[in-house]
């Protein structure tokens, strides 16, 4: 198959994005195609590494020789104690400014390698083979690392932008489905704010892409990097428009905090705030309502989410306001006006928020 390449271009660094399938066997080639730093340190996390680990490290180093840094990549050990373990690892392999950290995994293992990147001797380089559908069209790219403080999420970061990014296809055959289902929304994110083709190929092949062949599966990829590498190109440290990708994040997070992180992966809570953000433009009468009800749809048919019966949209507006991303007290929003395009509203009002909420589920 074809491999595909997506070049980010931001001020700090240009890198590309090669997606292929079996691009897990081919990384060394890729590597030295683009100069990276020859001494690779694999990060991983135990059952990463069990999976996929071997045919990395039969690419980077067929010697066998170098163990890589296995730390665990729940959320919960998202923090700076695993860092330190990473940090632990290069000071005993006396890693230096001519090593590159190379992380496969999901998210939690590209935020935290990236991190250790960043602040390891001022920063050395860094590789991302991303294995969540998540990683591969969202955290890979665009140099955002970091880790949870136990009072925030994401409250200690930087910007690091990596080398290069590897992604193969064929590894998310072994992620669980719910994880896989997580990713896919934020891929609806993608042709909801973005563009009107990729929203119609989730809707005409969906069932290929549930099958995951790389056939299926490269296409949607692709077309999400390509979004997240204009966006990122245009706005490196997320000033203007790298916030359209913020679309459904606004009640989203309100919702993941509100439920302490424990019930709903990222994805799920982004679709509940798809839902909510559609849902209030609809009503605005800013987005047709058939489109509205073309989103619920594609979401619904990627299976039930975890219900909100329980949760008040009241408790959600309120978390709202609490979020980082407000501005001088006021909400954000990102509303969609068409399958592919939205506008940015910072005056939509408690009343439209918590009726739209009520709408999509939440109590009263
Ligand atoms: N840096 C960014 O711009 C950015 C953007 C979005 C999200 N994030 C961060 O990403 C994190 C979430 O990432 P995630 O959803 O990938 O979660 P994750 O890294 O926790 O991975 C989810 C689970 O899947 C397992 N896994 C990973 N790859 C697998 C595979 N191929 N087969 C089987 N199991 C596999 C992991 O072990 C883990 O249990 C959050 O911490 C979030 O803050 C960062
Ligand atoms: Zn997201």
């Amino acid at each position: 198959m074809e491999s595909v390449r997506i070049d980010v271009a931001t001020p700090s660094r240009a890198y590309p994005v090669t997606i292929v399938d079996g691009a897990l066997d081919r990384t060394a080639a890729l590597l030295d195609e683009h100069s990276v730093p020859e001494r690779r340190i694999l990060v991983s996390s135990p059952l990463v590494w069990r999976l996929h680990g071997a045919r990395l490290a039969r690419s980077l180093d067929p010697a066998g020789t170098a163990a890589p840094i296995l730390v665990p990549d729940g959320e919960r050990f998202k923090h700076l104690a695993t860092v330190s373990r990473i940090y632990d690892a290069l000071v005993q392999t006396s890693a230096d400014r001519g090593s590159t950290l190379v992380a496969l995994g999901g998210g939690v293992i590209g935020d935290m390698a990236g991190f250790a990147a960043a602040t390891y001797l001022r920063g050395i380089a860094l590789v991302h083979v991303p294995t969540t559908l998540l990683a591969q069209v969202d955290s890979a790219i665009g140099g955002k690392v970091g880790v949870n403080h136990p009072l925030g999420k994401n409250l200690i970061g930087s910007f690091h932008q990596p080398h290069a990014v590897v992604v193969d296809p064929g590894v998310l055959g072994t992620l669980p489905r719910r994880e896989f289902r997580a990713g896919l929304y934020e891929v609806i994110k993608y042709g909801m704010t973005s563009s009107h083709s990729l929203f119609d190929r989730l809707v005409r092949e969906r069932k290929a892409i549930f099958g995951r062949t790389p056939e299926a599966l490269t296409p949607v990829i692709a077309e999400s990097c390509r979004i997240k590498a204009s966006v990122v190109s245009l706005d490196e440290r997320e000033s203007g428009p790298r916030m359209i990708l913020n679309f459904g994040h606004t009640a989203g997070h309100a919702l993941e905090a509100t439920t302490k992180f424990r019930h709903f992966r990222h994805g799920e809570a982004v679709a509940y705030g798809m839902l909510a953000a559609a849902q209030i433009a609809a009503s605005r009468g800013a987005l047709a309502e058939l489109e509205r009800q073309a989103l619920a749809d594609l979401i619904a048919s990627l299976g039930p989410l975890p219900p909100v019966a329980d949760i008040s949209a009241a408790q959600i507006f309120t978390a709202m306001s609490h979020d980082k991303k407000a501005v001088a007290g006021r909400l954000r929003f990102v509303l969609p006006t068409a399958i592919g395009a939205t506008t940015i509203a910072d005056d939509v009002t408690e009343s439209e928020i918590r009726a739209a909420l009520k709408r999509v589920g939440f109590r009263a």
